[in-house]
């Protein structure tokens, strides 16, 4: 891997990916998606990993899509490139993924952090969907995602004007999770991926595809679907250990299975 750093067990069951291009501010390169797109992959399918961190550092989360990259390209090139098709495959990583952001999380930057599931932020952290200003749009999720999280006259503003917004204003609107001091943002989002790691894997992956449903589904059918993975828990030996735990006034053991 050139552009990312992958760290399988930074902390007992939690991998941490980190972006590294520092000098371009972890632009979003076709290679450092596709690396991202295997590192998922390769996590999800690792049985010791219950959480996962995607980070950048202190300055920049990510500034973006590689402008320079894309710059002479024609549509069709784009077409060709299918670069969405990475995109789509990170967003099916089944495990819960927390992005711990800190300085520019802007375009692509912040499209990557919203496909995470939860958000840690510095108190630094700008999110924004300035492709406006570069006479474009934004392609990887940013109408849809910012306006599911933070309702539509914010998100048209953003998207409209390229206006960041603070983490401050980011945790008001509900775009984020959690802001705290520069200096702990990664120990922070530790902290919650370590949370998570102590879940049934199981029943973490279940939790997760059933509020992903949410978003695609009318509430009946989004009920049916999470009564059917709540079924599918009592299939685990997980199901079996956090019962038989609570009952016995122990600390569950779960195995994923
Ligand atoms: C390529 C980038 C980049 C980007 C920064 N750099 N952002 N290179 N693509 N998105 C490079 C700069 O060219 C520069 O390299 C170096 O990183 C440092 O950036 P500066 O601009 O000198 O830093 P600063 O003055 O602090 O300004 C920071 C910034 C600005 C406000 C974040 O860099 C900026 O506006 N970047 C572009 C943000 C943007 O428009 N993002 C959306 C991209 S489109 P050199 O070598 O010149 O010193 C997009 C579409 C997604 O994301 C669609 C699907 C994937």
């Amino acid at each position: 891997m050139e552009f990312i750093l992958v760290t399988p067990q930074a902390r007992p069951h939690v991998a941490l990916i980190q972006l590294n291009r520092p000098k371009e501010l972890n632009a979003l390169n076709l290679q450092l998606m596709g690396e991202m797109r295997d590192a998922l992959k390769e996590l999800d399918d690792n049985d010791e990993v219950r959480a996962i961190i995607i980070t950048g550092n202190e300055r920049a989360f990510a500034a973006g899509a590689d402008i320079k990259q894309m710059a002479g390209k024609t549509a069709i090139d784009m077409l060709n490139i299918d670069q969405f098709s990475t995109w789509d495959q990170i967003r099916k990583t089944k495990k819960p993924i927390i992005a711990a952001v800190s300085g520019f999380a802007l375009g692509g930057g912040c499209e990557l952090a919203m496909t995470c599931d939860m958000i840690v932020a510095s108190e630094t952290a700008q999110f924004g969907q300035p492709e406006i200003k570069i006479g474009v749009m934004p392609g990887a999720g940013g109408t849809q995602r910012l306006t599911k999280a933070i309702g539509k006259a914010k998100a048209m503003e953003m998207v409209l004007t390229g206006r960041f917004m603070s983490a401050a204003e980011a945790e008001k609107h509900g775009l984020i999770n959690r802001v705290v001091p520069v200096e702990l943002y990664l120990e922070e989002a530790f902290k919650l991926a370590g949370e998570v790691a102590q879940m049934s894997p199981v029943a973490a992956k279940l939790a997760k595809e059933s509020v992903n449903r949410s978003f695609e589904t009318n509430l009946d059918e989004g009920l049916h679907f999470e009564r059917k993975n709540f079924y599918l828990c009592f299939a685990s030996e997980d199901q079996t250990e956090g019962m038989n735990a609570f009952v016995e006034k122990r600390k569950p053991e779960f195995k994923g299975r």
